[in-house]
């Protein structure tokens, strides 16, 4: 269905130097060779009457509508299948052209129901728009022959339905499925009269492979794929661009409103990360924001077992800022901190860092990117000299290996997936590194070349292995690390990695992956011109996290593969913002742009700039908080929208941590887990209420803009705002965009940043600066950010979460694509429809040694602690492994996850656990006790409704 004032040249762009000219009714176009005459004819202010092309899918030439006259050719060419050729004179309007556009459209309205008026699509339905472009004034063929007008509607899925009875079989939505989106969910079925879309094998939808991303309620030019808002509420009347607030694909959307109210969320065809695709969450998840779970007043409380109170933003501020002196005051200035989180904006994250440093005068603050990806940081940092991925998203299209680690995209990067799954369709080799049979590895059209199925916990064995065949081999790169790298870290790792105890047979007793796969996919990623690699949570999650980061990178830059498109080193950031989160200083030891706080040069500027004076000690991180809240000496905390107490590791020990604190504020649109804890409630907003950037797994800064007012009355930038103002830390900003620029002055990097600039730009790639003044889309292009690339060694140390008799599994945790981490946004939507419980997936061995069918009760036990799940019995876990996802609280997954982690940056061990299953018959202890803390923790909520007489 169209979008909001968008033009659809009918056929995709193409790229090509060579330029062909053409006259299209007497106007001369000149366009890329290979162009469409029907693309041509829109640049060239021409439209041609359309139904089965669109600028977003090759051309199919179905319909016969777009049908033109070529001078010196016989017949009467389909505009969107016939390619520009120098000096094509055109014609797209004639007496003939005109008759026969009619007679297609009397055919296809002849088996149309003729209910325009009642028709969600009413307006805004290109099959209605096609009839008054031709002029049908008669349907010669009357109504009463065969037809289809009876076909039973798929209401199946929750966001959109299927009214076959309008379809007109221009197979938009069949290409959709297989170009845009990569699944092949859709065929048509039938011949002739009798063709029909089906899903799968002629199923509803919801029963089919179908993963509702939206390509073909998109591509749909009639009412048949609807949303089921747009059923519900009509055509929108205006819309904005802003930036989808769950993954790190960072998709740009057009909202598209009824005053106040989103009506749908669009893919924006402009959106620099996603180029009109979408996926499931950022498509039609959105009413988490409207949900009657949301908290719209502020509310303190002396003690967790007392009800809440509702009170005024004053009297909530002021209260949490008396508290936070006063402990201040009993404990010393460094017994309070902030937590900021991936999921606020890049303006939010930087207040809450400042708030820290400059209002409670300490380096406590710390970000949920600690839990993720702060390998990342540090690995990158250290071997090229920038904490972040190299590439563009489009960079893949030009890559020829691409080497998967530790990540499933398609479930947690799914437009970024679809992108991938094209390139490999176009013949990319792929290289699969994971534990588990994820969808990357297989799937329609899609076969890795190389799956090396570790065991859990032996990255770096595998990564050093694989630097061993390169070396000795001599696949390396010698030019490109002569002239780039520094030589003498080079000879020093070349010298490690060749030691036997590091060759592919030696490890292969450790890794479990044959030798003989592990030389075939080094010799891929080696060999085979551009090579890129896609890694994520499965690799900076584990203790040693960092190390895997750096054999990355020492990889890559052995083969040359860092510095162009098509190549690099690219971490899959989880969180909408998690990119951003790090860069602006959320993290205890460093300033926004990843300065040491211990830098006086840098530290003075800072201080002149906030008035302020800085302490030069790094502060506290997450874990070490939470234990020097066990031993008595940190005891309040503000956390803006982060949810540590069910995403971070070793529950008991994290709210046993924040039960010792005196004053917790925690800000956030729902009362999540943490909030159970807290002692001051202040509401958050949601996307959709704010104005502000995010910043994507590409560095790309992208504009969040508001699109309805705050339904708690404040943005959650004010509030912080407000915080540091009643703490005596004056905060005057008018605007986000005033923040941006405070960054942009503090940050070499975000010089050039600014909303203007986002405006003109659309999106803007960090850095940006007078030399890059567009950004930059490829990172180390002439020389690495450190000047030379540095190897490090990468030495295999054993996790000491090993397995014993009494803990014979390991567990590793992930994600799945309809939920998003925590799940407090996607649990409060539909997409419960395709996950309403995280399960523990369990290999059929495995499963037949205990006892195990799927569905069956299972408790899982670690060293850490207990937990039941229902159990999945499947063939994507190897034995010996389970897996499971953390969406639900109740599930108790980081019960068992244990407080182990990363060496370097004290990420958490959350991929490998060791555990025991069985089946058992009830909830474990916890769950229990989780269920009556949350009877009670909602008791309370209530009672402070019902005195302020809402039901
Ligand atoms: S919603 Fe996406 S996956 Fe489902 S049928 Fe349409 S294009 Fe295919
Ligand atoms: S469902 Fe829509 S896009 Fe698909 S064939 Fe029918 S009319 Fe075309
Ligand atoms: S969740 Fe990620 S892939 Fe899906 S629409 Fe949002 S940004 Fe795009
Ligand atoms: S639009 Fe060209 S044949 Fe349908």
């Amino acid at each position: 269905m169209n979008q909001l004032n968008q033009t659809d040249y009918g056929t995709p762009a193409r790229q090509s130097e060579n330029l062909v000219t053409i006259e299209i009714d007497g106007v001369e176009v000149q366009v890329a060779a290979g162009t469409s005459v029907m693309r041509a004819a829109v640049e060239a202010g021409v439209n041609v009457p359309k139904l089965c092309a669109t600028d977003s899918l090759e051309p199919f030439g179905s319909c016969r509508l777009c049908l033109v006259e070529i001078e010196g050719r016989r017949g009467y060419p389909a505009s969107c299948t016939t390619p520009c050729e120098p000096g094509m004179k055109v014609k797209t309007q004639s007496p003939k052209l005109a008759s026969l556009r009619k007679g297609v459209m009397e055919l296809y309205i002849s088996d149309h129901p003729l209910d325009c008026l009642t028709c969600p699509t009413n307006g805004n339905c290109e099959l209605q728009d096609m009839a008054g472009v031709v002029g049908l004034r008669e349907v010669r063929y009357g109504y009463e022959g065969k037809n289809h007008l009876e076909l039973k509607k798929d209401e199946s899925n929750p966001y959109f339905t299927y009214d076959a009875s309008k379809c007109i079989v221009c197979n938009r939505c069949v290409r959709a499925c297989e170009e845009t989106q990569g699944t092949f969910a859709l065929t048509i079925s039938g011949r002739g009269f009798e063709s029909r879309v089906s899903p799968g094998q002629s199923q509803p939808f919801m029963e089919s492979e179908c993963v509702s991303c939206g390509a073909c309620v998109d591509a749909c030019p009639t009412a048949t794929l609807t949303e089921k808002t747009v059923i519900m509420m009509g055509q929108a009347e205006h819309s904005k661009i802003t930036t989808c607030a769950y993954c790190g694909v960072g998709c740009s959307f057009k909202a598209e409103m009824k005053g106040n109210e989103v009506v749908r969320m669009v893919p924006n065809k402009d959106g620099h990360a996603n180029h009109g695709h979408s996926c499931v969450k950022g498509r039609f998840a959105w009413g988490y924001a409207t949900h009657k779970d949301r908290m719209l007043k502020p509310m303190i409380r002396k003690n967790i077992t007392d009800p809440w109170k509702e009170v005024s933003w004053d009297e909530a501020l002021n209260y949490a800022a008396s508290e936070f002196r006063r402990i201040q005051t009993k404990f010393g200035k460094d017994s309070i901190g902030g937590i900021t989180s991936s999921r606020c904006t890049n303006e939010e994250t930087y207040l809450v860092q400042k708030l820290v440093r400059a209002a409670f005068g300490n380096n406590n603050v710390d970000t949920c990117a600690r839990v993720c990806h702060s390998p990342t940081g540090f690995g990158l940092k250290q071997t090229l000299g920038e904490s972040a991925g190299t590439q563009t998203f489009d960079s893949v299209m030009k890559s020829d290996v691409i080497m998967i680690i530790g990540a499933n995209p398609a479930a947690a990067h799914p437009v970024f997936a679809s992108q991938m799954k094209r390139r490999l369709r176009q013949g990319a080799k792929l290289i699969v590194i994971d534990p588990r049979t994820t969808e990357m590895v297989k799937s329609p059209h899609i076969q890795a070349d190389y799956h090396l199925k570790l065991k859990p916990g032996t990255n770096v064995a595998v990564i050093t292995a694989l630097a061993h065949v390169i070396m000795s081999e001599k696949l390396f790169d010698a030019d490109y690390i002569a002239q780039r790298c520094d030589t003498e870290s080079f000879e020093h790792w070349t010298k490690f990695v060749l030691k036997p105890e590091n060759s592919p047979e030696a490890m292969e007793p450790i890794t479990g992956v044959s030798a003989e796969e592990l030389r075939g996919a080094a010799r891929m990623y080696a060999q085979g011109n551009n090579g890129a690699i896609y890694y994520g949570l499965g690799v900076t999650e584990h203790a040693q996290g960092s190390t895997m980061v750096i054999g990355i990178a020492n990889l890559a830059m052995a083969t040359g593969n860092v510095g162009r498109e098509g190549v690099g080193v690219n971490p899959l950031r989880g969180q909408n913002n998690v990119q951003g989160s790090c860069d602006m200083g959320s993290f205890p030891h460093e300033l926004p742009g990843y300065r040491h706080i211990s830098d006086t040069t840098i530290r003075t500027q800072f201080e002149q700039a906030w008035d302020c004076t800085l302490n030069p000690e790094p502060g506290l991180r997450i874990p070490n908080m939470f234990d020097a809240a066990l031993s008595g000496s940190f005891k309040g905390l503000y956390c803006e929208g982060e949810d540590i107490v069910q995403s971070d590791p070793n529950t008991q020990h994290v709210t046993a941590a924040l039960s010792a604190m005196e004053c917790i504020v925690v800000q956030d649109i729902f009362l999540n887990e943490t909030a159970k804890y807290a002692h001051v409630f202040l509401p958050g907003s949601s996307f959709l209420e704010k104005d502000g950037t995010f910043t994507n797994a590409e560095r790309r800064i992208s504009r969040v803009r508001k699109v309805m007012p705050p339904k708690a009355g404040k943005s959650d930038w004010e509030v912080t705002v407000a915080l540091s103002n009643a703490l005596g830390y004056p905060m005057n900003y008018k605007h986000p965009s005033e923040i941006m620029d405070e960054i942009a002055a503090l940050t070499p990097t975000f010089k050039g940043v600014s909303y203007k600039r986002l405006e003109e730009l659309g999106s803007i790639q960090w850095p940006c600066n007078d030399a890059a003044p567009n950004g930059t889309p490829t990172m180390h292009i002439d020389q690495f950010v450190r000047g030379k690339g540095k190897f490090i060694n990468t030495q295999f140390f054993a996790t000491t979460e090993k397995v014993t008799p009494k803990f014979p599994l390991i567990l590793t945790t992930g994600r799945i694509l309809s939920q998003y981490n925590v799940g407090a946004q996607t649990r409060r939507t539909e997409n419960v429809h395709w996950h309403n419980e995280d399960l523990l997936e369990i290999h059929p061995h495995d499963a037949e040694d205990r006892g195990i069918k799927t569905n069956t009760l299972v408790g899982i036990e670690s060293r850490a602690g207990h937990t039941v799940l229902r159990a999945l019995v499947t063939e994507r876990m190897q034995p010996g492994v389970v897996y499971t996802t953390f969406h639900f609280p109740e599930s108790g997954a980081n019960v068992i996850t244990t407080d182990n982690s990363d060496w370097a940056t004290n990420c958490p061990e959350y991929k490998v656990t060791a555990v025991q299953v069985m089946p058992v018959l009830q909830q474990s202890e916890w769950q229990q006790k989780y269920s009556q803390f949350h009877e009670q923790q909602m008791g309370l909520l209530k009672e402070n409704a019902e005195e302020a007489g809402i039901k």
